[in-house]
């Protein structure tokens, strides 16, 4: 067994691990992050792609904003289709702010180069990570990687490892609460080399089923359909794709889609997920780890973002001044927004998606809180100032 100590063990290089070693390297605190998976295999995981304003400070207070700001798409706005006619949600009148488009697989690239750049340690491919001693000052972390083990002593473990991780299973059960809701449908993505059919992203609650025109660049394009769960992606042919989109969009949109062979396509369950507390002794869960959120509203990668400020400013604050209070307030901090941001990704999911059998009660109040939301400005102010991002 080969022993190693750091101050934080990070497990997981998604962008909560890779952004929040980011920030403690910055800061002068030693970091060692773990990843089950190979680099390559990482950058291959197609995600999704919007910045809230806190999200691109963030990665700019890391030192990984350069290519962001050059290549990231603002956007002022969203549109929302219903009954055929587009209405436009306009974020800047109505909050002052706007969001950056940028895809997820850019956003970890840009981190693990600077990683690299900075000689701070990543250990890709490290297996059967286990974690011990959580309840003490010094918990250890274990793995093995090319048949040899490996013991990480530490003073604090950040659980970054997603929703499939160790980190959380670590907890005691007793110790811990869950809350979940799983939707009755899925997300099939295409992604395409053509040009986006809009320069905005098109939200479409349609009788067939909700679709999502979105964009990685001005040459790339990332459209979603509404699926069954029992679907799968062989049942999807590029040609079956395109038709049923081109049946969801009002004509002006159909007439500007460009359609293309997929570079890339998938299906994902939709599910709402939180798991309390987000510390168990010094251990700190991070981003999906303790919470998912269903994909309508790209909140997923902007709450791991908002959990790493408020965990990056505690550590900073323990090893800079030996003030515990951020440590301390993390759970409660973090909690507060995740729940804000489930409530939106709920509410999104809810008015833009068919339910199998719905009742006619469900059906019209899901039309009356659309005209409201088209024909008030107050409603389209609370999505908007969700959809740029709560402050933290
Ligand atoms: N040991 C080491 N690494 C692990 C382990 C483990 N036991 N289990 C999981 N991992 C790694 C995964 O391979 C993955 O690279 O942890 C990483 C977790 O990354 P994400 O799932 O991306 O989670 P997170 O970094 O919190 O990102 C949150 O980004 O990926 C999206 O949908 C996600 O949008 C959300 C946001
Ligand atoms: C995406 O581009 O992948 C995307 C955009 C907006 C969403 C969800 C996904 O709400």
């Amino acid at each position: 067994m080969k022993k190693t100590r750091t101050q934080v063990a990070i497990i997981g290089a998604g962008p909560s691990g890779l952004l929040l070693g980011q920030l403690l390297h910055r800061a002068g605190i030693d970091t060692i992050i773990l990843e089950q998976r190979s680099k390559d295999y990482v950058l291959g995981r197609i995600r999704a792609g919007v910045l809230e304003q806190g999200a691109v400070a963030l990665l700019e207070e890391a030192g990984c904003g350069a290519r962001m700001r050059q290549e990231g798409l603002v956007h002022e706005g969203i549109e929302i289709a219903f009954r055929g006619v587009r209405h436009r949600i306009d974020f800047k009148a109505l909050t002052g702010k706007t969001v950056l488009v940028y895809g997820q697989t850019e956003v970890t690239r840009d981190l693990m180069e600077a990683r690299e750049t900075a000689g701070a340690p990543i250990v890709y491919e490290a297996l059967n990570a286990s974690i011990s001693d959580i309840e003490t000052n010094r918990p250890r972390v274990r793995y093995s990687k090319d048949d040899v083990e490996y013991e990480i002593e530490c003073d604090y473990v950040a659980g970054c490892d997603g929703f499939h991780g160790v980190s959380r299973q670590t907890i005691p059960e007793d110790a811990m609460r869950t809350y979940e809701r799983v939707y009755p449908f899925g997300w099939l993505g295409i992604l395409v080399d053509k040009t986006p059919l809009s320069d905005e992203l098109i939200y479409v609650n349609h009788p067939r089923g909700f679709a999502l025109c979105s964009m990685r660049s001005a040459t790339r394009s990332r459209y979603y359909l509404q699926c069954r769960l029992d679907e799968e992606v062989s049942d999807w042919p590029d040609e079956k794709f395109w038709d049923e989109l081109g049946r969801r969009l009002d004509s002006e949109a159909l007439k500007q889609l460009q359609k293309g062979p997929s570079i890339e396509k998938s299906i994902a369950p939709l599910r709402s997920f939180v798991a309390e507390p987000m510390r168990f002794g010094n251990l700190f869960l991070v981003g999906d780890a303790a919470h998912i959120v269903p994909p309508t509203g790209a909140k997923g990668l902007n709450l791991a973002a908002s959990d790493v400020a408020y965990l990056s400013r505690a550590l900073i604050a323990r090893y800079g001044s030996n003030s515990m209070a951020g440590l301390d307030a993390y759970p409660q901090r973090a909690l507060a927004r995740v729940w804000k941001a489930e409530r939106f990704s709920w509410w999104m999911t809810q008015i833009l998606h068919r339910f199998p059998e719905p009742s006619g009660f469900d059906e019209q109040i899901q039309a009356a809180e659309l005209e409201y939301l088209f024909s008030s400005k107050a409603a389209q102010t609370a999505l908007a100032e969700n959809y740029v991002g709560l402050p933290y």
